[in-house]
């Protein structure tokens, strides 16, 4: 944000007898340094100005507050701290009004609750958005939001607010009591002029936060030990949520200055903690993936509407998300039969909105009037994007791509949803291959958060800059990938996959790995994965695989487990059998001793003397599997940074965010050890466990990853 200066980043200007104190820190006025020292010289002013009789607190741009600011978390605090600017609005002697027209979230909700009245703004680009979600940067509101939110909207609700991060509108903020008036328009200053001078004409007084009374503590209390059993369940292991809950306790049971000041001590332990790090790395990670060079160096191509080939699992998702973000959708598939199926999987999504009461059917019809189905590729002719989403088999894609270089115009841009195929192969189908790009969304592709990128090597910098923008328009998370077998993600995930299946035949039972693998964060273990995705997917690239390996290559280790169980026809979930059993539709499985007795098997086959592994140990295999493989896709460059493999992880493959990525992690595990690790390892099978050259090259230089992430 640059260097500042109070006077700058706040400004204060008398309109009468209103004291207007603007708050002009873009791009979201976050409460640096400067901003507080310039909150508290103007409140200051106003209580030492006569002529002044009320305050009017505003944000210019698009915000209000968003928030402390979050770059300064882990440096050495700076004075006046954010609770000194909260006491001193809250003591001012004079009203004080917040105008809260954008988003006035975090520490910025905190500044508007301890001033005296707060307006809400409406206006064309949404208005104003009140939250508190310290929770997701691994924080708790550290500036008496935990004392005065529950005052002002009740404990319960307050809580639940603080739990879940969750922005409210200005309509459900006043519902809810955290605000005093609403207001539609686009003129915020005026707006709050008129409120303040309303306030002074009819003699309002100081009211200040800190004094209301919880009422019924004893009802209170009782409401926060239900939401404490059910917040130990839900947020496994987080430090902070059970944090919020002990802070609203205190506000329901101390005076307010021992309420605050518990408030501070667990503020700060918080900050000390690994979780705020890693959380605060992702919220920021997810930021910079958006930040490629392509995007830099060019200008998106404009794109009114999409075309979607292949109307299956992937193809019906894509088309839901760009249904959602308001385009029309052409969806072409192969004969009528399967274009009706196609518009089926779409409409089924829909109707499950509405049957749980989430959409009308009118808001239904009125989303599927702009999709289109079709059997002819000639009704591509005006289509701006194409995204191709059928079976993964790299001459049925050619002979698509064909198609869609005989029929779309020039500029075009043509996008594979392929998840291994080599992206270069598929553009040479075609006379075009600068339009060719991989856009790699995850299943269901209406909700996974993650679309990677995939760049291959001809494709213009426009394409991938238009790509970077539809990500946004589609509200996922991008990120960057070159084109490998499996690009970022699949890529690494079949090495750390692999790693498991040799834990498994060395002596972890799956079952074991999975829970170490569970009480690490991630919501399951790779057998369960397998499970729920279906053991003959994998069973089919492994087949594929080995048909390709050529004569001379090494032969890498196999575990053949898998294998067996899928002979046996286990697929998993689907079959009510995989690595564990599902009576009855079960949808959590059970441990099946007929799955150990058949690793048993090929343990005893290979002459393998089963050994027993920790948790730690188990774990400290499978993230070395995953960092070192990370490293070698940055190191390829695969990956831009490895704050783009940080992402990859954390919204495509269940990497807990709060431990920030696998390279965070190894970060902060240190990366000495992380190679000592993999040395050890490679002892015992030198071909799976070899050190990646950017690991060996950081730890030689003293480096960690992060220093790769501010150089793209
Ligand atoms: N501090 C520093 N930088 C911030 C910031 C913050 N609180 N919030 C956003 N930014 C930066 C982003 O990193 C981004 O920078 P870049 O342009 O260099 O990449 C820029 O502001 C714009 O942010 P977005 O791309 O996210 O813009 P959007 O318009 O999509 O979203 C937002 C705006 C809703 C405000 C979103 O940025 C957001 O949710 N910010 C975080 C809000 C938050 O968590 N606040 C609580 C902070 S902790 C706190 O207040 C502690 C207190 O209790 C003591
Ligand atoms: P699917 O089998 O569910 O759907 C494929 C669809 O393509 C079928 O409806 C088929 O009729 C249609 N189709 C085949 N040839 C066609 C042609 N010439 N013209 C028009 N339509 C044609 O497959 P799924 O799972 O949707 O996968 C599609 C692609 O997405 C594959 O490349 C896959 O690797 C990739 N992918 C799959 C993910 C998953 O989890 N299923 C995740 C990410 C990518």
């Amino acid at each position: 944000m640059g260097a500042t200066t109070p006077d700058s980043v706040v400004t204060t200007a008398r309109l009468g007898t209103v004291l207007v104190v603007t708050v002009n820190n873009p791009p979201v006025n976050a409460l640096s340094v400067a901003v507080r020292q310039g909150l508290a010289a103007a409140m200051a002013q106003a209580q030492a100005d006569d002529a002044v009789a009320g305050v009017m607190l505003v944000g210019a741009g698009k915000a209000f507050i968003a928030g402390a600011d979050i770059r300064e978390f882990g440096k050495p605090a700076m004075p006046p701290s954010l609770p000194e600017v909260c006491r001193s609005i809250e003591d001012c002697s004079k009203p004080v009004v917040a105008v809260l027209h954008g988003a006035a979230l975090g520490g910025g909700l905190e500044v508007a609750l301890s001033a005296h009245y707060r307006l809400a703004i409406q206006n064309s680009s949404g208005g104003a958005k009140l939250g508190l979600p310290e929770v997701t940067l691994g924080l708790l509101p550290g500036s008496g939001g935990t004392q005065r939110a529950p005052r002002l909207m009740g404990v319960k609700a307050a809580t639940e607010l603080m739990l879940s991060g969750q922005h409210l509108s200005a309509k459900a903020a006043l519902a809810a009591g955290l605000v005093d008036k609403l207001v539609e328009g686009d003129d915020a200053q005026a707006a709050g002029l008129a409120y303040v001078n309303e306030l002074l004409a009819q003699n309002a007084p100081v009211r200040r936060t800190r004094d209301i009374a919880i009422p019924d503590p004893a009802a209170a209390l009782a409401e926060l030990e239900m939401l404490k059993a059910d917040t130990a369940r839900k947020t496994r292991g987080l430090f902070s949520p059970l944090k919020i809950i002990e802070c609203v306790q205190a506000a329901v049971q101390l005076p307010f200055d021992e309420g605050m000041a518990l408030e501070r001590s667990l503020f700060l332990q918080c900050i000390d903690s690994p979780q705020r790090a890693g959380l605060i790395h992702a919220f920021f990670a997810e930021r910079e993936a958006a930040k490629v060079p392509e995007a830099r160096a060019a200008a998106p191509r404009p794109v009114a509407s999409i075309a979607i080939i292949g109307g299956g699992t992937m193809g019906a998702g894509i088309t839901v998300s760009a249904l959602d973000a308001g385009y029309p959708v052409i969806m072409v598939e192969r004969d009528a039969e399967s274009i009706a199926r196609g518009r089926a999987n779409v409409e089924k999504v829909y109707a499950g909105l509405v049957a749980k009461g989430r959409m009308t059917e009118e808001a239904k019809a009125a989303v599927m009037a702009r999709y289109t189905g079709s059997t002819s590729y000639d009704d591509l002719a005006n289509v701006d994007l194409v995204i191709e989403a059928v079976f993964e088999d790299l001459e049925v894609k050619k002979a698509v791509f064909k198609e869609l270089d005989r029929v779309c115009k020039p500029g075009a841009v043509l996008a594979t949803n392929t998840s291994y195929l080599d992206i270069d192969a598929i553009a040479a189908a075609t006379s075009r291959p600068q339009d060719v790009i991989g856009l790699h969304f995850f299943s269901p592709a209406n909700i996974m958060k993650l679309l990677e990128i995939v760049v291959p090597a001809k494709v213009s910098a426009g394409v991938v800059a238009t790509a970077f923008e539809l990500a946004r328009k589609l509200k996922k998370l991008p990120v960057r990938a070159g084109v490998c077998d499996g690009f970022i993600g699949n890529r690494i995930l079949a090495v750390y996959r692999q790693a498991a299946d040799y834990l498994m035949e060395d002596g972890a039972s799956p079952y074991e790995i999975d829970a170490a693998v569970r009480d690490f964060g991630f919501a399951m273990g790779p057998f369960q994965v397998t499970d729920l995705a279906g053991g003959d997917i994998g069973w089919a690239t492994r087949k594929r695989r080995a048909a390709a390996r050529k004569p001379g290559d090494p032969k890498a280790r196999y575990v053949e487990v898998a294998d067996r169980i899928c002979e046996r026809g286990w697929f998993g979930q689907k079959t009510g059998r995989g690595f564990y059993l599902y009576p009855e539709g079960a949808r959590v499985g059970q441990p099946d001793p007929e799955i150990l007795a058949i690793v048993d098997a090929e343990r005893a086959k290979k002459g393998i003397t089963p050994r027993s592994f920790t948790a730690d140990e188990i774990m400290r295999r499978y993230m070395a599997a995953m960092v070192n493989e990370g490293a070698n896709v940055v190191h390829e460059g695969i990956a831009l940074r490895p704050l783009d493999v940080d992402v990859t992880l954390i919204s495509g493959y269940g990497f807990p965010r709060f431990r920030g990525g696998p390279m965070k992690w190894a970060d902060m595990e240190g990366l000495p050890r992380l190679l000592a690790d993999i040395e050890a390892f490679a002892k015992e099978d030198p071909l799976f466990w070899k050190p990646s050259p950017l690991l060996v090259k950081l730890v030689q230089e003293g480096k960690n990853f992060d220093s790769l992430n501010h150089s793209a």
